[in-house]
């Protein structure tokens, strides 16, 4: 593409009075991903959004006004959440290797329930909840021994540090069921992640639908939370072809009303658990041109943003086979040629894509790096080789506002904040 971009005024404006690298975020078009969900799956679905994806504060905060429930996986995401105003009731915890302190601030501060990983970390929270009083919520995430092919990376189907593996479930859950201070809900699968065929995600959805089923009969349950992790995928790469969300919902809803259907589930809350296809694609990385070299039959643009700012556009967060995500010149103009665009750290790794096509670029001109929205800066190594943080921006709106985070609401335990405002 070497014509304008319809965000360009914005990311322009952004680099031009915040400075670059940055990242902006766009909340309209999350606001129509968040419509089309809920159009395609006619409501049977609550969202539960993934902070992991991208834990910006403002970010949450705006997504606290339009998404019913939140996933934290550290006890400094639900700290964030908690200070961008999510009531703890909203929040459920994933992660395989929660600590006990997590557990107990978790359960402290009031969390809607724990999503249960292994038996010694149901152990731990029970005799948490019974040293404060409580019954806490929970449900078991259960890793299934087969995923679909097609998902870009994979937590279960094969040995995995995550949930407890369908097979040792006889032995696991009685226990579990059995302990007082631990209220079991339901389930949670989350079992691949990154999908953009339609027939794989129904075919992992029906897995779990048929596991949820099992699992509860085989134990006498009758849940009310079961937790479908969306593994709904972004084109990240030039020739991504995006997923088909319609085709997605027609394949998986009767399966999902005969489940409702059955007397066990009558009362179950689906949810749908997601990060990047909420949010990856409303968001760009701007990074500007420092120099150009001209070296053995390439050339080279050094940008003064790459892999210290936004790890998995340089391939290096767990891709297999390096690819460039989709970048533009912003504004574009001039011949289309191929370049090497690299950033500003010393090492050959930092490099945002080889032979990549874009608009003749010189110093000065910027570069917007697409869907990086979800696992951009939360996911990179900012402080390798020191360079200042990028400034964070959203265009909610009409409004363009900088939205930096400050890390130490992550840092600070939540009740230390709460006590400390009380006596204030
Ligand atoms: C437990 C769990 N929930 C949610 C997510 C979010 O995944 P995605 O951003 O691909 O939707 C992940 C991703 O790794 C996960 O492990």
């Amino acid at each position: 593409m070497n014509g304008a971009h319809p965000v360009d005024e914005w990311l322009g404006r952004a680099a031009d009075r915040h400075g670059t690298p940055c990242f902006v975020y766009f909340t309209a078009p999350i606001e129509a991903r968040l419509n089309h969900l809920g159009r395609a799956f006619g409501g049977r679905f609550k969202l539960s959004y993934a902070v992991k994806a991208n834990p910006n504060p403002a970010l949450l905060a705006w997504l606290g006004t339009k998404v019913p429930l939140i996933d934290i996986s550290s006890i400094g995401e639900m700290r964030l959440a908690l200070s961008a105003g999510w009531a703890a009731s909203r929040i459920s915890f994933t992660g395989p290797a929660k600590r006990e302190a997590e557990l107990a601030e978790a359960i402290a501060m009031g969390i809607g329930e724990l999503v249960i990983e292994s038996p010694r970390e149901a152990a731990a929270a029970n005799a948490i909840a019974r040293s404060t009083g409580r019954r806490q919520d929970v449900v078991i995430r259960i890793t299934p021994d087969r995923v679909p092919r097609g998902f870009g990376d994979h937590m279960a189907g094969r040995p995995s540090p995550f949930g407890i593996d369908v097979e040792q479930t006889d032995a696991a859950l009685p226990p579990i069921l059995a302990m007082q201070n631990l209220n079991v809900r339901g389930f949670h699968i989350y079992s691949g992640t990154q999908c953009l065929h339609a027939d794989a995600v129904v075919e992992n959805y029906r897995n779990f639908i048929a596991l949820f089923e099992r699992l509860a009969e085989r134990h006498g349950l009758t849940p009310d939370r079961l937790i479908f992790g969306s593994g709904l995928g972004i084109p990240y790469h030039e020739g991504d072809v995006p997923i088909d969300l319609d085709a997605v919902a027609a394949g998986i809803v009767p399966g999902l009303d005969a489940l409702r259907a059955s007397p066990r589930f009558a009362r179950a809350r689906f949810a749908l658990e997601l990060g990047r296809y909420l949010v990856g694609e409303a968001g760009y990385f701007v990074t500007r041109v420092v120099s150009v070299k001209q070296s053995r039959g390439s050339r080279i643009v050094l940008c003064d943003g790459g892999m210290n700012n936004h790890l998995p556009a340089s391939g290096m967060f767990g891709m297999v086979i390096r690819r460039a995500y989709r970048m533009h010149k912003v504004g574009g103009g001039g011949d289309v040629e191929k370049v090497d665009l690299v950033g500003p750290l010393c090492t050959s790794i930092d490099r945002l894509g080889s032979g990549v096509d874009l608009p003749r670029l010189e110093p000065g001109d910027l570069v917007a790096v697409h869907n990086s929205g979800a696992y951009g800066l939360s996911a990179s190594p900012v402080h390798f080789i020191s360079h200042p943080m990028p400034t964070e921006l959203m265009v909610d709106g009409e409004v363009l506002r900088a939205v930096s985070r400050d890390w130490t609401s992550c840092h600070q335990p939540a009740l230390e904040r709460t006590e400390s405002h009380a006596a204030a």
